[in-house]
């Protein structure tokens, strides 16, 4: 068994869940945070006994055991530049979408993880999602016939729109829609996506936040083989149902269908000191005592796989990319009220921020 040290940037929600399911693993040597935050890297520190834990992340990239780091910092103009420096140190990296601001960006990340032969993926976490994976396996096996059409619509509640739209300016499509993008597209393989149009809708969100923030956000994006598929995302649902994330798939097959219910209906907590709530109902999902519920710590534990054990990861760049390149026609089509033809132009990447 190869043995490998791991960093982690960034130990906020997703960051802290990424560390503290690495502690645990047997192919963990050694795991190493940096965060900004002093008090949550202590509190991470001690949770996950790290080796080292600095404010500085620049001391993962430079640290010259590390071989792979998970980047999970907010806010999401940090991915762009931290990949590029822990990639161009040699580090294998996991990184969370998106993957860049910018398609030129993405572009010089790929370039610098192929050159240097290192694994570079996207944390397109909901690919983990055992229910996910069944319609996906439910077409790959012939069980529904070829693809033809489908619909994902996903929405979040209010309090996590707000946290999401205060840190960037980046749409539902670009942070939302962008898991049901890829998930799609991953089953619609080896389909192309030739043509976008999206819808901005506006409402709660404008008036709390007081700038442009959308509720949601409609998605029609048609495939080179003449199928076509709906996304819609948003994050202005109220306090209440369904605590966090709710999701329904329609996926229509030649010779059959798969619905998928993931609206977190299905455990109730209900109290006299908070009334009724819906646990383990986010994206990421969370621990329960010795399990775990939800997609994220399965996902971070098969890059490790990949990095120890020299395996594929299952989102390549290369999709990630064209997830990238899908939202932001969406983003473009919204703004000119127009239908937008793939591919979209790159230009040369901007210089990366010294963050
Ligand atoms: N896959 C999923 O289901 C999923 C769910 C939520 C968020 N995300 C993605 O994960 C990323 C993290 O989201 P989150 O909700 O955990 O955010 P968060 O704000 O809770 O955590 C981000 C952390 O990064 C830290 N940070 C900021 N700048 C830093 C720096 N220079 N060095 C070190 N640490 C730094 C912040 O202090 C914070 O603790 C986002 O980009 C988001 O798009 C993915």
């Amino acid at each position: 068994m190869r043995q490998v040290e791991v960093g982690v940037i960034g130990t906020g929600w997703c960051g802290g869940i990424r560390a503290e399911t690495l502690a645990r693993q047997a192919l963990v040597k050694a795991l190493h945070i940096a965060e900004i935050r002093p008090d949550r890297l202590d509190e991470v520190a001690k949770a996950t006994g790290a080796a080292t834990a600095t404010e500085d992340w620049h001391a993962i990239s430079r640290h010259g055991s590390i071989a792979a780091v998970y980047i999970s910092a907010t806010p999401e103009d940090t991915h762009y530049p931290m990949a590029r420096e822990c990639l161009l140190a040699g580090k294998h990296v996991f990184l969370e979408k998106p993957i860049a601001m910018e398609l030129a960006q993405a572009d010089e990340l790929l370039a610098i993880a192929k050159r240097n032969h290192l694994k570079f993926t996207i944390g397109y976490s909901q690919r983990f999602n055992a229910k996910y994976a069944y319609v996906r396996k439910s077409i790959r096996e012939g069980a529904i016939g070829r693809p033809v059409s489908a619909l994902v619509s996903r929405h979040l509640t209010r309090s996590l729109g707000k946290k999401i739209s205060g840190r960037t300016k980046l749409s539902p499509a670009a942070m939302e829609c962008t898991h049901d993008l890829d998930f799609l597209l991953w089953c619609f393989e080896p389909a192309k996506p030739v043509r976008v149009y999206s819808q901005i809708n506006y409402g709660a969100m404008r008036e709390a936040s007081g700038g442009d923030v959308p509720d949601n956000q409609w998605i029609t994006v048609t495939l080179d083989n003449g199928a076509s598929f709906v996304v819609g995302g948003g994050w202005s649902l109220p306090p209440g149902y369904p605590n966090a994330c709710t999701t329904w798939i329609e996926m229509i097959g030649s010779d059959g269908s798969v619905f998928l219910d993931d609206s977190h209906r299905d455990v109730v907590l209900n109290t006299m000191r908070q009334g009724m709530q819906l646990p383990m109902s986010s994206m990421p999902g969370e621990p329960v005592e010795h399990a775990y519920a939800g997609p994220m710590a399965a996902e971070t534990l098969h890059f490790l796989d990949a990095v120890a054990n020299d395996k594929p990861v299952l989102v390549t760049p290369e999709h990630a990319r064209m997830v990238m390149e899908v939202y932001m026609a969406a983003d473009l089509s919204a703004e000119r009220n127009e239908i937008v033809t793939l591919p979209l132009p790159a230009a040369k990447p901007r210089a990366a921020a010294g963050r």
